[in-house]
């Protein structure tokens, strides 16, 4: 017998667990509470270090940059990360005397969907976006924010180990056998939400934290990426590549398109700065065209 096929004999696809709480639950609680003016957009992967937080906070900066109003909420009570660094920013900001666009941030200390829609009725009724930054958990209230979500990021790296919670593939075929347990609890909300009448959730998976090697191993990749994106109907896009820069800006809260604005720090960063527009195509396409003119 050829080995795939005995490597296929002998694995279980499913997920064996399916816990968590039921989608039609978690999306009768959304529905049943007023919706938000702005655009909400939530970054969520189950993985761990993937660079949610990295990501929401330069999607943050990035739309102040561009004249949004922008509330970032912060679902991680414990690290914090999105909210230390625009408290973080605050304070260069005072220190330095410059004045930089500063997004409005809370972290969700109690946990439930009424809270979660309260804060965001109280901090973002005047914002034009909301990015919600979730922990590498699967729990009630990432599930509330994934459901609420007008659009869902996830970043992931360069490995079959993050690919894993999207899709399970074969290991030597690589044929798609089925949802891994993230994208089995996106399907099954974006089930539930068609079932309730709610728009449609649009998903955009990000290649995030890139090397520059162009690997044989990173074209595998790749290739499992495309076959996942047809799958389970997500977009596949550009995240943030891996610079030591990006991680340390994080005790200043700064990002690139702040250099601009303190003469002691410009310097020419123009591949990142691309990089983080380029997060403004995904979400706002017209700021883009903006920027660029
Ligand atoms: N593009 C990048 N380039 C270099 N380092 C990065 C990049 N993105 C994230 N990192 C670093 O990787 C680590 C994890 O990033 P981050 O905290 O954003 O991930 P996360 O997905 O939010 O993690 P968690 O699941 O624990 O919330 C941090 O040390 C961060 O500084
Ligand atoms: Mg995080």
């Amino acid at each position: 017998m050829k080995l795939a096929t005995l490597l296929d004999s002998g694995l279980e696809w499913s997920n064996p667990d399916r816990g968590g709480e039921h989608p039609g639950v978690v999306i009768n609680d959304i529905a049943n509470r007023p919706r938000p003016q702005a655009r909400v957009i939530t970054v969520a992967n189950e993985k761990g270090g993937v660079g949610k937080s990295t990501l929401a906070f330069h999607l943050c900066v990035a739309l102040a940059d561009a004249g949004y109003e922008v509330l970032g909420v912060d679902l991680d009570r414990r690290q914090q990360s999105l909210s230390r660094a625009l408290v973080n920013r605050s304070a260069t900001a005072n220190r330095l005397r410059v004045k930089l666009p500063q997004p409005r941030h809370v972290v969700l200390h109690h946990q439930t969907g009424a809270m979660l829609a309260q804060e965001i009725a109280r901090l973002g009724a005047a914002c034009d976006y909301v990015v919600i930054d979730a922990a590498g958990t699967d729990c009630g209230i990432v599930r509330r924010a994934v459901a609420m979500a007008n659009l869902l990021i996830s970043p992931v790296t360069s490995s079959f180990v993050d690919l894993d919670l999207l899709g399970r593939l074969h290991p030597l075929t690589r044929a798609y056998r089925g949802p891994g347990c993230f994208a089995e609890m996106v399907l099954d909300l974006r089930a539930a939400r068609r079932a309730a009448g709610l728009a449609p959730l649009e998903w955009a998976v990000l290649r995030n934290r890139r090397r520059r090697d162009n690997s044989h191993d990173q074209n595998r990749v790749e290739a499992a990426l495309q076959e996942l994106a047809g799958q389970l109907d997500f977009r596949l896009g550009e995240g943030l590549s891996e610079r030591v820069i990006y991680r340390e800006l994080f005790l200043l809260g700064l990002t690139h398109l702040d250099l601009g604005r303190i003469p002691d720090l410009a310097r020419s960063h123009s591949v990142a700065v691309s990089e983080v527009r380029q997060l403004l195509d995904l979400v706002c396409p017209a700021t883009l065209a903006a920027c660029a003119a």
